[in-house]
């Protein structure tokens, strides 16, 4: 968090970690689900993951309905990125299950995800490949469509839909700007039409003008297209008013969860994440 400026200086990570810990006994499974208002979409229900052999979440619940946002906030290796590797397919999973509409994704690969279970995960952070035009770049995120014209035909819709990548699509998206190149990121994604996104930090490496810009797209995405989106965010005080559940986690634990709202106003979240 110090690199965001939102960390209070005098206190270390460590500390802020010890802190957290401290914060909740965590959050019995019928809160988590009535959060997503009793009918998740996606739901993660007692989750062991990690890597190799090394557990980092340790029964983790989680759930969100279609349509809802989630920011999931903590310190530094709490396991936040991890909870969306795991979604997708990238970890090691020991025990408990990923659940997508009810029905059991938890070994999909993340292939299948993309294409079947329409969860999709935004890669971030130059991503996209720089001597291949945007247009190139935005049919690269169809390729597990079963025919080219469908990738074809979605990639127009976006174009459509976003001028800024239209008026670009011949263009290296090497030449892209940070904010635009975050748009082209996210667009990829949309090209298999996904109902679910995982966005990991959207806010990282961005000039502030184009954070605003990329959160204005992610609303839009989410009230207009009623996408469901889960996401990490470090900037704590942007990804808890942005979301309309937030999750603290910590130790790879969920210590509390509630509304973005409720948590932004917790005095003990404020202190201890939002530099206040
Ligand atoms: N690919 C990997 N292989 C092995 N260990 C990993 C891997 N990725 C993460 N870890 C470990 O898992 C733990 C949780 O990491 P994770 O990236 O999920 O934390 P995070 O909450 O996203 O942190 P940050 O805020 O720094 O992004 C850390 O101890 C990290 O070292
Ligand atoms: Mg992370």
């Amino acid at each position: 968090m110090a690199e965001n400026g939102n960390d209070n200086a005098v206190m270390s990570a460590d500390a802020v970690a010890r802190e957290a810990e401290a914060l909740g006994a965590g959050v019995p499974r019928e809160d988590v689900l009535k959060l997503a208002k009793g009918e998740p979409l996606l739901e993660l229900q007692g989750l062991h993951a990690g890597y190799g052999k090394m557990e980092i979440l340790h029964g983790l619940d989680l759930a969100v309905a279609k349509g809802q946002s989630l920011c999931l906030v903590g310190p530094n290796g709490a396991g936040k990125s991890t909870v969306l590797h795991s979604i997708f397919g990238f970890t090691q999973i020991f025990d408990g299950a990923v659940r997508m509409k009810g029905t059991d994704v938890t070994r999909m690969s993340p292939a299948q995800k993309l294409a079947k279970a329409g969860i999709a995960y935004i890669l971030q952070d130059n991503s996209v490949f720089p001597n291949m035009s945007v247009e190139e770049n935005l049919l690269m995120g169809g390729y597990l469509k079963p025919k080219s014209a469908e990738a074809r035909a979605a990639a127009e819709r976006i174009f459509e839909k976003y001028d800024r990548l239209a008026n670009r699509r011949k263009d290296r998206a090497g030449v892209l700007s940070g904010g635009e190149r975050r748009l082209l990121e996210i667009s990829r994604a949309l090209v298999m039409e996904p109902e679910v996104l995982l966005v990991d930090e959207p806010s990282i490496g961005l000039e502030p003008r184009y954070i605003d810009m990329v959160f204005e797209i992610l609303a839009d995405l989410q009230k207009s297209e009623g996408k469901t989106i889960l996401m990490v965010e470090q900037n704590a005080k942007k990804g808890l008013s942005f979301a309309d559940l937030g999750y603290v986690l910590v130790s790879g634990r969920v210590a509390l969860a509630g509304e973005g709202d409720a948590l932004l106003e917790n005095p003990e979240v404020g202190r201890l994440f939002l530099g206040g």
